[in-house]
This record gives C-alpha cells, structure tokens and sequence, in this order.
C-alpha cells in the first residue's frame, strides 16, 4: 500500500509522501505560523505584497521576527537557500527561488546559494558524482534565469567549493553527536557516513559570511518546509560556535499534476520541467488530474472542486497574479461555468509563455556562470 492510501504523511528532507497537513508540521517540528503582523512588516520593507505571501504559501517559520527587528535596528542579514542537483529543476523548485528574490530585493541581501551535487551523490545509492556535479552547473542556470544578479548572489558548488566549506563543517560536526544526529534525520546502521556527516555541510554557508567579509549577521533560509530539520541542529550550535541562530520561512510544496504529493522529478509525466518543450508541456497538463467530473453534463449541473485539483494550484502558486480573478476561477469551476478544458488550456498557455522566456534567459546563462562563483 503507498503512503496516499494508507492516508499517511512523510516529510523528511529526502522524503516527501502522502497527503501533507502543513498544520500537523508546524505543530510537529514546532515552528511558528506565520502571522499577519509579521506578513505586514515584510510588506512594509518591500513596498508590495507577495503573492507566495498573502496566498500562505510561505506559512511557518523561525526566528523571522528577530532578524526584522535586527534589520530595523540596523543589523543585515543574508539569505541563503539551496538545491540538491539529482536532475533537471521544474517549476516546483522555482517557487521558494521566485520568493527569495523578491526578499533579495526587498532587504538589499546578499544571497548564498548552495548546490549539494555531494549530498545527492551520498543519499542515491545509484548516484555518480560526475553526474550530480553537472546537473549542478545546468540547475544554476535555471536560477540565474530568474533574475538574480551576480553582485549579491553567491553560488556554493560543494565538491568545487569544499575548501572553503571544510573547515566551518568541522566546527559544526565536532558539536553535533550521532544520538542528536539520529534523532533527527533517522539514521540506521546501514546508513553510510558521508551522509552522516552531510549534513554538517549544510549548516556551512549558514555561517559562511562572517568568514568572508568579517560581518557577523545572521541568515535567513527561505526554502521548502521539509528541509527544517538540517536547521533544528543548526540553530542549537550556532551561538556555541558564536554565530546567530539562522532564522527560517518555509514555504509548502507545489503538487504535481497527479494526485496529492509533491512535485517530483522522479514521476516525470507529472512534473514541468524548465527545459520541457511546448508540446510536452501540453500533453503533461492535458493529463493532469482535475476536481472534474465524469461528464461535461454532469460538470456543467454540479460543479467540479478546485481544492483538489492540480491544475488550480498551478495558478495559485504562479500563475494567476491578480486575487480577485483567481476567486472568479475558482468560482466557475465550482458552478460548472468553466470547464477542465478551459483551464488546462489557459494554463498550456501560460506556462508555455514563461518557460519559452526562461529557456532564452538559461541559455545566456551559460555565459555567466562564473560570475556567481565565489573568488577566493
Ligand atoms: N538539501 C537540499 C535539497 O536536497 C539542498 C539545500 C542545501 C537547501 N542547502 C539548502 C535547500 C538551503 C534549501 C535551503 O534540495
């Protein structure tokens, strides 16, 4: 039985099943939700509001008040986040990457960004280095595409990088003990050591900026909520090793276009790649699964449910900008007005108009790629 039908629910960092309650996890991991008194403030900054924002889409987090009261006292912070290179990047991994700009450019941020082409080599059993490393440099593309501008935005290699990551994961692996490790990541007898010790790597650039520019700030990760456990361990270090505690904002995952579940490379027929072409785009969305109904009769008289519906999030997490049309959207759907072919064709539509745009943007990419590396 998989975990959908059993009902049941796995996040982890290397892991994520089921139907997701994000209620559940920030009681679970015990974060905090995030508020609309906080949502103002960083509305206040940017001088606009974020639809990953008011949609609570980023819902939870750690320590965000603190690094704003710090800002507003004068103290930066830098933001950092990251991506495990096990294969072409889809839309799903841009939503927290989208929203981590708009931070850039709302608070005037330096950006670390790590690629963990060695994390990726140690969890797959079946992984080659050479490979997780190359799709590193093609991810990295996909970022730079978005916009993000070489001045304040650094990306971490760590097998490239490793020298200057070595010594901080030192300090940072020495603190932690294998029971703590265990505890939180689930570690067995059979689990190899490189992963053991991993995730002392990702702790690293969490610190990395002190030792860079002698400024001590503290981090602020936006990234996908399953990553959380890497900065539970991280945070009860950090002021041992005399470094803030990195503050956090998680964002939820964008479904694939099947049932339940996260976005995943691994079911590729229901995930949109950044480098897909027109036409697959096309077929993917037109299989997707809807909230329709058997028949566009039995639609037109009852309606069909967007809470379930893959496509409808689509528009949720990107698509759809403008509030008030994405409730018209969801009323119609729900009234029968509209049909699932109404939107499956707009959203065709729609993506294809981005990804075009993004795919001319990656392959100029291709000539910056140094300019994002860290000099030394
Ligand atoms: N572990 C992440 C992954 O597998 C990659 C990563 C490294 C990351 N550092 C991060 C993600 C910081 C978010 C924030 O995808």
């Amino acid at each position: 039985m998989t975990a959908e039908e059993k009902d049941e629910m796995i996040v982890t960092p290397w892991e994520v099943r089921g139907k997701v309650d994000y209620e559940r996890l920030i009681h679970e991991f015990g974060t905090l939700p995030l508020t609309d008194g906080l949502l103002q403030r960083i509305e206040k900054h940017a001088g606009s509001s974020h639809l990953q924002l008011r949609r609570r889409l980023f819902f939870s987090h750690r320590d965000l008040d603190t690094v704003i009261n710090l800002y507003e006292k004068g103290t930066k912070f830098v933001l950092y986040t990251g991506r495990g290179p096990s294969g072409p990047v889809h839309i799903g991994h841009l939503v927290p990457w989208i929203f981590t700009k708009h931070l850039q450019e709302a608070f005037k941020t330096r950006l670390y960004f790590q690629m963990t082409d060695d994390e990726k080599f140690v969890v797959d059993d079946d992984a080659k280095l050479k490979q997780t490393t190359k799709y590193g440099l093609e991810n990295a593309l996909d970022l730079i595409a978005l916009g993000f501008k070489p001045e304040n935005t650094y990306i971490i290699y760590d097998v490239q990088d490793i020298d200057m990551l070595y010594d901080i994961a030192l300090e940072v692996a020495k603190h932690i003990t294998y029971s703590t490790a265990k505890a939180t990541f689930g570690f067995q007898e059979s689990t190899n050591l490189g992963w053991i010790f991993w995730p002392a790597i990702q702790a690293v650039p969490c610190f990395i900026h002190k030792k860079l520019t002698g400024e001590n700030v503290p981090a602020l990760i936006p990234a996908a909520i399953d990553q959380d456990p890497f900065w539970r361990i991280t945070r009860d270090i950090a002021p041992k090793l005399g470094y803030f505690k990195p503050a956090q904002i998680h964002c939820r995952f964008l479904p694939g276009l099947g049932v339940g579940g996260k976005m995943s490379a691994s079911e590729p027929e229901t995930a949109i790649f950044t480098v897909d072409p027109p036409e697959v785009v096309k077929r993917k969305v037109w299989n997707a699964f809807t909230g329709g109904k058997g028949t566009i009769a039995e639609q037109r008289k009852t309606g069909a449910d967007p809470s379930v519906c893959s496509i409808y999030q689509y528009f949720l997490f990107l698509f759809e900008e403008d509030d008030k049309k994405l409730l018209e959207r969801e009323q119609q759907c729900r009234t029968g007005k509209m049909l699932c072919g109404d939107c499956k064709k707009e959203l065709t539509e729609r993506l294809n108009k981005f990804l075009t745009e993004h795919q001319k943007k990656r392959e100029q990419a291709k000539n910056n790629l140094e300019k994002y590396r860290i000099k030394r």
